[in-house]
């Protein structure tokens, strides 16, 4: 294995629920290069979202190590936390998670202020992730004026405007018709391709298809962790092609 992204040892989570306890995590070894891109699977309630929020620096394992690109963060501190997760993690969630009164390009421009941009250079950088992602002529659209498959792309340009060298997505085409998932994932796969280290939780195996490799949770655990063989591998690009297009590009009314 090359670089190490993730690194995680003998992570446990526990929540606690008034006088219970209850162990979400018991026990997670993994090991993720720089560059790999991860399909995370499990059914409901097997600590997906739990391990999600430790990798992202969201949170922090009960007991267990978690290195970040080498930097250890289970004892750092919220405030090491944010600055952490600020500079390096970039997070796509199932529900898009956007700002309902700020347009598009306000919503990717947010997070740039947290690393201290101007507002020239963040206006410019949110600028540049919309239009990478098809959304140059969307910039002052409110979320509710976009399509689903348009708000995840917001929110995917959000993520990556600040450049991560980790991308977390939790169910990020959960909410999605096939055709703007399969886009979703043809950016994923692009950022893939440019090094950038993807991991991405779903219940559904034709997305978790599009990665390297799949591991599995039951119960808090790692059950399974393999390659997807070439044979099962799909490129969102050649799947779109057999998708019937949308009338002028989908966009909502
Ligand atoms: N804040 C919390 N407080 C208490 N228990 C929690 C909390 N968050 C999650 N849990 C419990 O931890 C376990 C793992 O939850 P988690 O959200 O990680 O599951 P998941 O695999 O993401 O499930 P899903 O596929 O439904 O999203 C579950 O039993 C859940 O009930
Ligand atoms: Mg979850």
């Amino acid at each position: 294995m090359g670089v190490v992204m993730v690194d995680v040892n003998a992570v446990t989570k526990d929540y606690r629920m008034g006088k219970i306890m209850v162990p979400a995590l018991r026990g997670i070894n993994l090991t993720i290069a720089s560059g790999e891109m991860v399909a995370i699977m499990g059914p409901s309630g097997s600590g997906k979202s739990t391990l999600m929020n430790i990798l992202g620096c969201l949170d922090r394992p009960t007991a267990g190590t978690y290195k970040l690109h080498k930097e250890e963060v289970s004892e750092k501190s919220d405030s090491q936390l944010a600055e952490i997760r600020n500079r390096k993690v970039g997070f796509i969630f199932q529900s898009f998670n956007l700002l309902e009164q700020l347009t598009a390009l306000e919503n990717v421009e947010l997070p740039l202020i947290y690393r201290g941009l101007g507002a020239g250079s963040r206006r410019d950088r949110a600028k540049s992730a919309l239009v990478r992602l098809g959304l140059e002529d969307r910039l002052h659209h409110r979320p509710q004026e976009l399509s689903g498959g348009q708000q995840q792309r917001v929110a995917i340009a959000r993520a990556v405007a600040a450049q991560p060298e980790l991308v977390l997505a939790d169910e990020p085409t959960g909410a999605l018709d096939s055709r703007s998932g399969e886009e979703i994932l043809a950016v994923f796969q692009e950022l893939h391709a440019q090094g950038i280290t993807v991991i991405v939780v779903t219940h559904d195996p034709n997305v978790a298809r599009h990665c390297q490799r799949i591991v599995r949770l039951a119960d808090g655990v790692v059950i399974a962790d393999d390659l997807v063989r070439p044979e099962d591998y799909l490129v969102a690009q050649e799947v779109l092609t057999t998708l019937p297009a949308l009338p002028e590009g989908g966009v909502k009314a």
